[in-house]
């Protein structure tokens, strides 16, 4: 095998059979001693080095990749974390895992915690967390009565993040409502807020008191949806991953505005992560009326297929139940309610999805879970042709 290659911009090291790059600048950048010990934040500043930055020599010895830079300085890798970078394991990332999708069945296998158990419980919190990772909902019960239960509970995942309505919201109907969830009408599929500019990540809606008359909850896994459109319609979910749509929100003292697309994507696997819909605040499309002919045609059938009862999951949400749920995943609506039937009332508020996962990684690497629990058999549904 070949040995280690100086070139102009990075060094080639053999590695499982290949020469493998690495850049100078990266390698420089990245070396061990560039981080504060304590803090583990970067220390090395990359924009002092000469344009021409480059090594002198370089040498493998057992697990190590040695370099001498230009002036002086040594620098040693572990060619197993140079791999992992190779590869794209990087760092290695718990909170990445693979999202289960569920359909209208699935009711009786969400997951479910009790309050009491979550509060003290670091484990708990992982699984809790590991279940909003997966299939993005969950059910928390015996909730206590009160405004500061729901606030203990969000902080378990981190803090509470304000919206245009405040730092928390209640849902009931009450005269002169500035959104139609404040009346007892239906509400169709939508995911919360997309005229903000980052839409709320984690929504918690604490049933407080539920004494009406209809009102069911309306859920949607909203990537079992994207996916089935990608396989069956490749050409509109590629529209509604490309085209960003407006979306406002205004009331006397308030204009927000923002533009999202319909369908995200993860970043880091490639698997649809979240949706961005709501046809109540959708502004007016502001494409070329040419790209509506494209567009209408798949926003209406990915729209049409979000209501298709295959995928709806109906419950009724109960006084001392929290359901918790990914708002940029889970599309929630809610059937309409007797007026004067009886009292309902649910309060709900955000927390940020990148809190949660930050809590996954941490609560999860203390608490690992079994071997043997490591990948649970998954729940396998057909794919239809819509
Ligand atoms: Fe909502």
């Amino acid at each position: 095998m070949s040995k280690v290659v100086l070139l102009k911009t990075g060094i080639e090291l053999p590695m499982n059979g290949e020469m493998v790059y690495f850049n100078y600048f990266w390698l420089r950048d990245n070396c061990s001693t560039s981080w504060d010990r304590s803090t583990q934040e970067r220390t090395f500043d990359i924009l002092d080095e000469s344009d021409d930055l480059h090594t002198t020599s370089a040498c493998l010895k057992e697990n190590t990749l040695n370099v001498i830079w230009s002036d002086g300085f040594e620098s040693e890798y572990d060619l197993n974390w140079l791999e992992r970078w190779h590869t794209g394991d990087n760092h290695g990332d718990l909170a990445v895992r693979t999202r289960k999708t569920w359909y209208g069945d699935h009711y009786p296998d969400m997951a479910r915690f009790v309050y009491g158990d979550v509060i003290d419980n670091p484990a708990s919190v992982a699984d809790w967390a590991e279940a909003m990772l997966d299939e993005g909902v969950a059910l928390i019960q015996n909730m206590p009565n009160s405004d500061e239960g729901l606030k203990v509970l969000c902080e378990l995942f981190g803090t509470v993040r304000p919206s245009f309505s405040g730092y928390t919201f209640d849902v009931k109907s009450k005269a002169n409502p500035e959104n139609l969830a404040y009346t007892s009408k239906a509400l169709e599929l939508h995911t919360d807020l997309p005229a903000e500019e980052l839409a709320p990540g984690i929504q918690f809606l604490h049933c407080r008191v539920n004494d009406a008359q209809g009102g069911n909850s309306l859920f949607v896994d909203a990537t079992a949806v994207a996916n089935v459109l990608k396989q069956t319609y490749p050409a509109y979910f590629k529209i509604l991953t490309e085209y960003e749509v407006p979306y406002r929100y205004t009331t006397d003292n308030q204009d927000v505005r923002t533009k999202q697309l319909i369908i995200e994507l993860d970043p880091n696997n490639g698997e649809v992560s979240g949706i961005n819909f709501s046809q109540h605040l959708a502004d007016v499309f502001d494409f070329s009326q040419r790209e509506m002919d494209i567009f209408y045609p798949a926003f209406r059938k990915f729209g049409q297929m979000l209501q298709d009862a295959k995928y709806l999951m109906t419950f009724r949400l109960n006084a001392g139940e929290c359901i918790v749920f990914d708002n940029h995943r889970i599309a929630h609506g809610r059937a309409s309610f007797i007026k004067g039937s009886g009292a309902r009332h649910l309060r709900g508020c955000y927390v940020d999805r990148g809190d949660l996962r930050s809590v996954y990684r941490v609560l999860r690497g203390r608490n690992p879970k079994p071997v043997a629990a490591l990948q649970p058999s998954q729940k396998m549904q057909p794919v239809e042709t819509f």
